[in-house]
């Protein structure tokens, strides 16, 4: 067996897989966020170990056998999240998030400062979420705990240290520190030599199917193992959960709608620049990229609009007439800014509208408005990797809530003017989690190899023609909405 562990913002979540593919178990702990004031967002890293070690024991007291013949675990983990380490491995505070915003200062001197150089070496822009403006305002409003710093991690290195007693990190979480040199894959000297911080506290580099060390024997003794276990480095979890959608080749996008939106797309041959306007990491397949972009209020819209219209309804009833309303909802258009936007304009300050509203609009006008203001601003970022030369997108698997609708599907194929495929079974980044085991204990070669056995594909929605053209000329209408009513929020 292989265990796969997601270690998410909210809860963590194992899946047992077998060496056929069956996924015999999932099993999920949950856990809270520390908010000690408005924009902070911690966690306490020994909260994430805990609910390790109850969902290992939960998964080996359903299936027994997976105490003696798991070979392997590994990790999906949070991004970008701070955890800071003393000498003897202890954490020196709780972790800080990367939902946390406390960082704009030190995101602005980033930029203005360095600006340059960290887009051509991280291939990425300073956002709050990131690591190094967390390390940034740690050191600078809490000196004591950076003087008393031998390492940092993310959640995920934390969860493998705790397992074996080693330190290090993957490629596709260390991109995302906006402190790796993403074309060369190695720490940035120079990045660090700017920001003044010494080698020492960087983690070593490995691959997310490098094998980090063994599962502790008396560790893995009280976890209920009868065998070794050894623990495969892991990814982050957006590269975990393309994986585990099996976007393990080029032409394969994602487009994943949960509480915010991620449009992502596999980059085979490395060295492609964004420029900074969408994200560009390292993917947890071997030598491998994606770039990515973030709709920050995605399925949260859709959420606001239940619970605002419609609390007493589900999510079915709520889009029952999604497909009598037409294309456009009568005239009316939603930019779902309403918590801020990443992509493309990286403004938290920015806020969601309805335009167009007339009198004969009713609820359906108002669901089907949000349904598409997601969808488009999804495209924004589809039309950023297309700008940028990526021509070769030809099919999106779509997951989330955005897969849970037959009409917003056909709607997602019309939008981006693509064919968009579901998955059978959802596993999320707890899949691509056990695919990085998988092919760490050598039961497959590779993650596109692996992909084929382990992924399985649903429904194919292919765009139509005439709903293409029509969606087109209402994105452009909607591409105008961001400029002409930033001044309201400005
Ligand atoms: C990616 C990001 C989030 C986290 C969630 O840049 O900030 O998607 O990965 O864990």
């Amino acid at each position: 067996y292989i265990i796969g562990i997601d270690l998410g913002t909210s809860s963590l979540k194992g899946i047992l897989l077998d060496k056929a593919g069956a996924i015999l178990t999932t099993k999920q702990a949950e856990y809270e966020l520390i908010t000690p004031q408005a924009g902070y967002s911690e966690q306490d890293p020994t909260v994430w170990t805990q609910a390790l070690s109850q969902v290992i024991q939960q998964i080996i007291l359903e299936v027994p056998a997976a105490s003696r013949s798991t070979v392997g675990i590994s990790f999906s983990g949070q991004m970008h999240s701070l955890v800071l380490l003393d000498q003897e491995g202890l954490p020196l505070r709780n972790a800080i998030l990367w939902n946390d915003v406390r960082t704009s200062d030190q995101c602005r001197r980033i930029m203005a400062t360095a600006g340059e150089k960290v887009l051509s070496i991280t291939k990425n822009r300073a956002l709050e979420g990131f690591t190094l403006p967390k390390i940034l305002w740690v050191k600078e409003h809490e000196p004591v705990i950076w003087q008393k710093t031998a390492h940092f991690l993310l959640p995920k290195d934390y969860a493998g240290f705790y397992l074996t007693g080693n330190q290090q990190m993957d490629y596709s979480d260390a991109a995302g520190t906006l402190l790796l040199d993403v074309d060369n894959r190695v720490w940035s000297a120079e990045l660090a030599a700017q920001f003044d911080l010494p080698l020492r506290v960087f983690p070593k580099l490995v691959d997310s199917s490098e094998g980090i060390g063994l599962i502790k024997p008396e560790l893995a003794k009280q976890l209920g193992f009868t065998s070794d276990v050894m623990v495969y480095a892991g990814g982050a979890d957006n590269a975990c959960a393309a994986l585990g959608a099996g976007i393990t080749t080029d032409g394969m996008a994602l487009a994943s709608i949960g509480t915010s939106g991620v449009f992502l797309s596999y980059e085979g041959a490395g060295h492609a620049d964004y420029g900074g306007e969408l994200h560009y990491f390292n993917h947890a397949a071997k030598e491998a990229y994606y770039s990515m972009g973030v709709t920050l209020s995605a399925g949260y819209s859709l959420n606001w609009l239940k619970d605002t219209f419609a609390e007493d309804q589900t999510y079915d009833e709520l889009l029952h007439n999604l497909g009598d309303t037409p294309i456009g909802a009568g005239g009316l258009l939603f930019s779902p800014y309403i918590m801020g936007e990443r992509t493309p304009y990286a403004d938290s300050q920015i806020r969601g509208s309805f335009i167009g509203l007339d009198a004969r609009h009713t609820r359906d006008h108002l669901t089907r408005s949000v349904i598409e203001g997601i969808t488009f601003s999804l495209k924004e970022s589809q039309r950023l990797m297309v700008e940028h030369g990526k021509k070769d997108i030809q099919t999106i698997i779509s997951v989330g809530g955005g897969a849970k609708n037959k009409h917003w599907l056909q709607l997602q194929a019309d939008v981006f003017n693509t064919p968009v495929t579901t998955l059978t079974s959802e596993q999320g980044p707890a899949l691509g989690a056990a695919m990085i085991a998988a092919v760490g204990a050598g039961w497959y070669q590779s993650m596109a190899e692996c992909s084929k056995d382990l992924v399985h594909y649903g429904h194919s929605y292919t765009p139509i023609p005439k709903n293409v053209t029509e969606y087109q000329r209402l994105y452009e209408i909607y591409q105008q909405v961001y400029s002409a009513t930033k001044n309201i929020c400005h």
